[in-house]
């Protein structure tokens, strides 16, 4: 493992699931850890106790509101006094057949753009200057194969996380060569996100999945630590973690 014990690694929606699972990866390598999330503080809070290492914090910005993340970027600069990895993992869905047009009204389209994509650019736009400094750093945005197969929770997630992969690649072309950015799209995983799930839909992602196996929070967070520790000549490109569903 190539440790990583100068580094500082902000996570947002690092309260459960792949946020958690991504935190601890880069606490187990030596980083301190920012955790960002909404409403979960509690949770928060307990991954954030749970981490290897001192000197993680926990701060609440939601993904949708650029003031608190811009408070965020300023604490990290007072506090940390660096960013070497920013990973955009924080988003919001709800499960609805993609038939339902009338159910994906404009507020919950519009809150979906906002936090999944808005909010990764603002996120990024926030930390630039600290990314830049020194040697530079890396944005992980955390997509998802949904992106390229346009089949996932609802039709705004899915032009959501496709329009994450597009910005992945805008952002690496504008920031290099001090800042890569990469996304990693994960297939089905079994978080509180895909709890609302038809079991029916699991199972056809498990049988059509050459591995065999859904990929876990762990698999998604290696794959996040993999880019930045692992592929240093790699920007703008979409690392998949699904499993090889897309060959089934
Ligand atoms: N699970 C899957 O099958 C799957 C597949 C592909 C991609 N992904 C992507 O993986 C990422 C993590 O998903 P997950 O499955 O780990 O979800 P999860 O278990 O529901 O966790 C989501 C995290 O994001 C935080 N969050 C949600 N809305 C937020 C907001 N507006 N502002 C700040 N934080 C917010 C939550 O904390 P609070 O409760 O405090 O808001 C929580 O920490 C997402 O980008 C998702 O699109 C997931």
């Amino acid at each position: 493992m190539i440790r990583l014990d100068d580094a500082v690694a902000l996570v947002t929606g690092g309260s459960r699931g792949i946020g958690a699972a991504t935190a601890r990866a880069f606490a187990d390598a030596g980083a301190r850890v920012v955790i960002t999330h909404r409403d979960s503080a509690a949770a928060a809070e307990e991954v954030r106790r749970s981490l290897a290492g001192e000197g993680h914090r926990v701060i609440r910005a939601p993904a949708a509101d650029t003031k608190a993340i811009e408070a965020t970027a300023a604490s990290v600069a007072a506090t940390e006094g660096r960013l070497d990895v920013l990973v955009n993992n924080a988003a919001l869905t709800k499960v609805i057949p993609h038939g339902d047009m009338e159910a994906l009204d404009d507020a919950l389209f519009d809150s979906i753009l906002a936090t999944n994509v808005r909010g990764v650019f603002a996120t990024v736009r926030a930390f630039r200057k600290l990314l830049e400094a020194g040697d530079g750093g890396v944005v992980v945005n955390i997509s998802s194969l949904a992106a390229k197969t346009a089949g996932g929770s609802n039709i705004a997630y899915c032009a959501s996380k496709a329009a994450v992969d597009n910005l992945t690649v805008a952002l690496a072309r504008a920031l290099a060569p001090k800042i890569r950015v990469l996304s990693v799209a994960p297939g089905l995983v079994d978080t509180q996100f895909t709890s609302g799930w038809d079991p029916a839909v699991r199972q056809r992602y498990l049988d059509r999945s050459p591995l065999g196996r859904l990929p876990t929070p762990d698999d998604v967070a290696l794959a996040v630590l993999a880019a930045v520790t692992h592929l240093p000549s790699t920007t703008g490109a979409i690392i998949p973690v699904d499993g090889g569903r897309p060959l089934g």
